[in-house]
């Protein structure tokens, strides 16, 4: 089936490939023509495992090509996604500028197109932003009808930037939001080739099934957090042994054949310093937008979020309890990525903790195995630190090191190997990195631990 996709960031790249990748023909439209240009000679701007490599395949195929041209993918298509960025305004509510200029543009093409054409939101939106912004605006700049001129789907998506390519050749599940019978057929075409439960719902159904499934994954680490945040009131405790055991539960965690489903922790139950990434920050305060314009008080998911602003402070916290004022300590940030295998620092943790150690005039190092000295600058605006080319030159001589990010390459910090290098070096642990490992043997603080002098000072 020819299909356009209008956005190629994470989500519409990795659509488009994945769809080319198993032999449909796929147009990808976007505004920046850098980017279009870079990803017609094979180079994914994004990193993400396989996704070169399946660019390369589809466009040697020529089941694959970008452009500009928004016009000549929909008049070249049968069905258009729509993978635009829907950010949070400053009051937190969605910004959906983007989807309402694209929406138009969509529907001006399709003026001067007889044949019928689907339109699938695939972008995360707010409930009823497909029936009552995307219909009106592609009704009004096409002079068609719903129904006959156009069908139209909500679709959203679930990948996890790192496993986005993964996420995509093997969903959980694909949720097909239509507003006709037709439309929803014609989407269900794109996905036959998938073995996977297809839910075929309203549209709105679908655009709440996409907050609430990261809404709850949220919560889930919020809670897991507050419970790491108490623990670290009771001597000796450790949250991580806590969820272990807890994660025993046959309603968590089910045994099946004897075995139980999931032997490791239950993951989004994994303490930290917070949540990062484009989604679940943004799409947890939509929500929460969404429901008080609704005149319901999301109160449990207001404290999701206001657990997850303070948690990545807790690691500065720790910092401070073990070497006391960080004014002209050497303190070295490990990971600025929002979590392993990405590239991606959009409300990383790395950011707040950056800004209160540069705050508390401590002199900061950063490192990341990917995210490279420019894209951190540019996230990091004008925070003055230093961005080390290796983890050692990063970890050398320092007052303290926080691991933000647990990369696997962090993984060379052995205790042992520390022991030997840098025995007196201090960790501050914001990601369970040290847990299971022979940590008696360093000198270390974590999210969820007990420290053995009992509470910990702060509030
Ligand atoms: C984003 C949001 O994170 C996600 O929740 C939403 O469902 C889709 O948009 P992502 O793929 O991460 O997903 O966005 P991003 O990586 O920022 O890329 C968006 C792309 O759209 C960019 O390449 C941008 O140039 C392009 N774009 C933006 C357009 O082509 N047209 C526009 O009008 C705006
Ligand atoms: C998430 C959803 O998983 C995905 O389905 C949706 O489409 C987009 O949003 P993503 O944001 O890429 O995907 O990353 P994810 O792996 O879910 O992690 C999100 C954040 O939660 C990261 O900052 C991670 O460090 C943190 N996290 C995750 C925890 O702090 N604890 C956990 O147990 C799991």
């Amino acid at each position: 089936m020819e299909t356009s996709i209008v956005g190629t960031g994470y989500v519409g790249l990795v659509t488009g490939v994945g769809l080319a990748s198993i032999g449909h023909k796929v147009i990808c439209v976007d505004i920046d023509a850098k980017k279009v240009e870079k990803i017609n000679k094979g180079e994914s701007p994004i990193y993400e495992k396989r996704l070169e490599e399946l660019l390369k395949k589809a466009l040697q195929k020529k089941l694959f090509i970008a452009t500009t041209d928004l016009n000549y993918a929909v008049l070249n298509s049968q069905i258009t996604f729509i993978a635009v960025p829907t950010p949070s305004k400053k009051n937190n509510d969605i910004d959906l500028s983007y989807m309402k200029k694209v929406s138009a543009q969509i529907g001006s093409a399709l003026l001067n197109k007889k044949e019928y054409h689907i339109i699938v939101v695939k972008s995360t939106v707010a409930p009823e932003t497909t029936l009552k912004v995307v219909l009106p605006l592609i009704e009004k700049y096409s002079k068609k009808k719903t129904g006959s001129g156009f069908g139209l789907c909500m679709n959203p998506e679930f990948l996890r930037e790192g496993n986005a390519v993964d996420d995509f050749m093997r969903p959980d599940r694909i949720v097909i939001g239509e507003i006709d019978k037709q439309s929803g057929d014609n989407l269900a075409k794109v996905y036959k080739n998938f073995e996977t439960d297809i839910i075929r719902t309203s549209l709105s159904n679908a655009e709440m099934i996409k907050y609430t499934n990261n809404a709850l994954l949220a919560t889930l680490i919020s809670f897991s957090n507050e419970i790491a945040n108490i623990s670290e009131k009771i001597p000796g405790a450790n949250a991580f042994e806590i969820f272990k055991g807890v994660y025993l539960d046959k309603r968590l965690n089910p045994v099946i054949n004897g075995k139980r489903v999931n032997p490791q922790i239950l993951s989004y139950l994994y303490p930290g310093c917070g949540f990062g990434g484009s989604c679940f920050p943004k799409d947890v305060k939509a929500l929460v937008a969404f429901s008080n314009k609704k005149k319901y008080k999301p109160v449990l998911l207001s404290a999701v979020l206001d657990i997850n602003k303070k948690q990545p402070l807790r690691l500065v916290k720790l910092t401070e309890q073990k070497i006391g004022n960080l004014k002209n300590k050497n303190i070295a940030v490990l990971g600025l990525a929002f979590k392993p295998e990405t590239d991606d620092v959009r409300e990383s943790p790395a950011i707040a903790i950056i800004k209160e150690l540069v705050a508390k005039k401590a002199n900061v190092f950063t490192y990341d195995p990917v995210v490279n000295a420019k894209n951190t600058h540019l996230h990091f605006k004008n925070f003055p630190f230093d961005h080390a080319q290796s983890l050692h030159q990063a970890v050398k001589n320092k007052d303290a090191c926080l691991i933000v990010t647990n990369w696997k390459e962090f993984e060379k910090l052995t205790p042992e190997f520390i022991k030997s290098n840098m025995a007196n070096h201090l960790f501050i642990d914001g990601r369970g990195f040290f847990h299971n490992k022979e940590s008696e043997k360093i000198n270390y603080l974590g999210i969820g631990l007990g420290n053995k002098k009992g509470a910990s000072k702060e509030s």
